[in-house]
Formats: structure tokens, sequence, C-alpha cells
């Protein structure tokens, strides 16, 4: 049985207003991505874990009947979200998929695709975008009066093998409860699961994604969700 853990639960600080339920194509982000995994057949059920003042709004949002068990509160950072997701899991559940709900534009396609990776390749698989720009570290310049914007470069960064992780990211129940295990014992911090796997050495495979699937970060990241929806739209 597979679980996704959706995560809804952060302040949309850089979008500065609740960005999961700004409107694209007439319908919440949030929406968007609930249904891409309500339309994918090897996903049993979904948590939505949110921000406690939201969870009535977004259980207004779940359709009926729905594969949303449960909607309930997240945490201070993203890993405390999927912690508590991790905690309602039903005892039938054998693999976990966790997605952030600010990328409405994954597809069933995308994420049957990460699940049955997982499957066959020993527990974790993720989604993931080659990287095509030239890369450089760089950090802030003596010379810039405090922007923050005019930074030096330091070196040239080889972005071959360099992978941007997306989501979802599935994993063998039993591992991924260990990773986090793992990640209280050596009170680290993580932004994704797969750096949490990782603590655990042990291996994960990414599904390389050409299909937009960007997060849902700033204001100009509306109207771009809006056209890829309306190209998928009409080239069906
Ligand atoms: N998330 C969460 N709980 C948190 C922080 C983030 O569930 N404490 C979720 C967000 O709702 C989002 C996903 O994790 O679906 C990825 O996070 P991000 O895109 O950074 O969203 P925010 O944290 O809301 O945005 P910002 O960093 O600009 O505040
Ligand atoms: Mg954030």
């Amino acid at each position: 049985m597979l679980t996704a853990i959706i995560v809804a639960a952060g302040s949309s600080e850089r979008m500065g207003f609740d960005k999961l339920f700004a409107l694209v194509s007439g319908k919440p982000i949030i929406a968007h991505t609930i249904a891409a995994f309500e339309r994918t057949d090897c996903v049993d059920e979904i948590i939505l874990v949110g921000r406690a003042e939201s969870l009535g709004e977004l259980q207004k949002i779940v359709d009926h009947p729905t594969k949303v068990k449960q909607v309930i509160a997240g945490g201070a950072e993203r890993s405390d979200s999927v912690r508590a997701g991790l905690d309602q899991l039903n005892p039938k559940c054998d693999f976990v998929a966790v997605h952030d709900a600010a990328r409405p534009l994954v597809t069933p396609e995308k994420i049957t695709r990460v699940f049955e990776v997982c499957r066959t390749s020993g527990g974790a698989a993720a989604l993931a975008e080659p990287i095509n720009d030239t890369l450089k570290r760089a950090d802030v310049d003596p010379f810039d009066s405090g922007s923050g914007q005019v930074l030096a470069v330091r070196e040239s960064v080889d972005r071959s093998g360099i992978y941007a992780m997306q989501t979802p990211q599935v994993f063998a129940r039993k591992l991924l409860e260990e990773a986090y295990q793992a990640v209280a014992r050596k009170n680290v911090s993580v932004t994704d699961e797969v750096s949490a796997v990782e603590l655990l050495g042990r291996k994960v495979m990414l599904v390389a994604n050409h299909d937009f699937n960007f997060k849902i970060t700033y204001p100009r990241d509306l109207p771009m969700a809006e056209f890829v929806l309306k190209q998928r739209a009409a080239n069906k």
C-alpha cells in the first residue's frame, strides 16, 4: 500500500501570501496537487499536512469521496511536517511518497514511475531535474554596498552529474522511518527525504524529469504554472 504525504504547512514567506490557496486555472494550487495524486492509480491514501490555522480551509478543498484520509497540522520546519505525516501512517502502509504541495505540476505518470523505480531498486527513489546552466560558487563581494545582490565568483562547479531535487520522493516505509530516526538522533536538519536516507548510507535512485515540476515560490511562478496547465490541456 502506497500513502502520499503532501506537505502544505509552509509559511510562503517568499510569496508574501499563502501561495497554496492562490488560484491557477480557476483552482487553488493545493487542489491541483491533490488532484494529481487522486488520479494516480498506485496511490492508495493521502495524508495532507497543513498549517494549523488553515486546516478548515484545506478540508473544504478536499473532494468527496477522496483518497485524503487525514488533514493534520504540520510543524515549524518542513521535516517536522513530514514527521507529523509519518506518525499518522496506516499500519498497512508499506510505501510512502512525500510531495511538496507547492509542486502542482507533477503528473500521475511521474508519480507512478518514481514508485516503480523505488520498488524495483531497494526502496528509495526521487524525481530530479538535470541542471543545464553553467554553475559557479560565489559569495557576497566586499565592494557591494550591502544589497547582497552583487557577488564575486570564487570557482566553477562542474555541472556534470548534478541534479536539482524535486518531489515526489518515494521510499519503503521502514527505510524512511529509520532515516527520520537517524535525523533526530544525529540532530541534523534536512530539507528533503533523500538527505535523511543518505544519513543511513543507503542507495537512492533518481528519476530524471524533463517535464515542468517547479516549486511555486515567487509571484512570477503563478502565471508560469497557469501557462503550463493550459498547454497541457490544449495538447490532450
Ligand atoms: N512545508 C511544510 N512545513 C514547513 C515548511 C514547508 O509543510 N514547516 C511545505 C510547504 O508548504 C511546501 C513544501 O514544504 O509545500 C516546500 O516548501 P517551500 O516551497 O519552501 O514553501 P514555504 O516554506 O511555504 O515557502 P517559503 O520558504 O518562501 O516560506
Ligand atoms: Mg520554505
